[in-house]
């Protein structure tokens, strides 16, 4: 029998649940952990594909919230009318033009990872580059109070990332979900109450 090195708990509770990635667990767990999510909230989701946070952003949000969701590769899943797809390399991504294409945003999520290597400390430069990309478009685009999740790989300018994000925020957080794999170096960086 072939062995799926991959396939754990949050993997197959993912299938049996219908989310599209077992990462949605790990958002869950952040949400339950400091209540990022209200009814009615606006959200921007970078780094969708294949799009398990938007689905659960989607079902937090509630029917009357609106979820845009960006990333290099369209989701091939099917969502409701208060979802959006950007097409986006976020790291050429014009703010201007985001900015006057979706209204501010109550909290702005990434899960932007790169393509890895499997050199750490090249693999965590380009992970703090694009949570750093994450946390410029976060904010541009969030409204006062708003809130922002990262993830990122640790490395060591983790802590020149969360110095800088720290005077953006009220508090900021670093947060492993138990849903993260063993042996990932990734953690996410948890901002609440944007302050402008
Ligand atoms: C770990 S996956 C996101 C999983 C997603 N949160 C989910 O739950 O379904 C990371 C995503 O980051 C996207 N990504 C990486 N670099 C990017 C870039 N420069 N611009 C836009 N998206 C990028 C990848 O295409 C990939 O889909």
């Amino acid at each position: 029998m072939k062995i799926n090195r991959w396939e754990d708990h949050y993997t197959r509770l993912a299938r049996n649940e219908k989310w599209l990635a077992r990462s949605v667990y790990k958002l869950e767990q952040i949400d339950n952990r400091f209540k990022i999510f209200q009814k009615g909230d606006r959200l921007l989701d970078i780094g969708c594909f294949p799009g398990s946070w938007s689905q659960y952003g989607l079902k937090r949000v509630g029917s009357k919230g609106e979820v845009v969701g960006m990333d290099l590769t369209p989701p091939r899943h099917s969502f409701p009318s208060n979802f959006r797809f950007i097409q986006a390399d976020v790291l050429s991504l014009d703010l201007g033009w985001l900015g006057e294409e979706i209204a501010l945003r109550d909290v702005v999520i990434s899960d932007l990872a790169p393509q890895t290597t499997g050199v750490r400390s090249v693999d965590a430069t380009r992970s703090v580059s694009l949570a750093g990309r994450a946390a410029e478009i976060a904010y541009a685009v969030l409204k006062k109070k708003g809130h922002f999740i990262c993830k990122v790989f640790e490395g060591e300018d983790l802590n020149a990332f969360r110095a800088e994000t720290s005077t953006h925020f009220r508090q900021t957080k670093l947060f492993r979900p138990t849903a993260t794999r063993k042996g990932s170096r990734e953690i996410y960086l948890v901002g609440l109450d944007l302050v402008k």
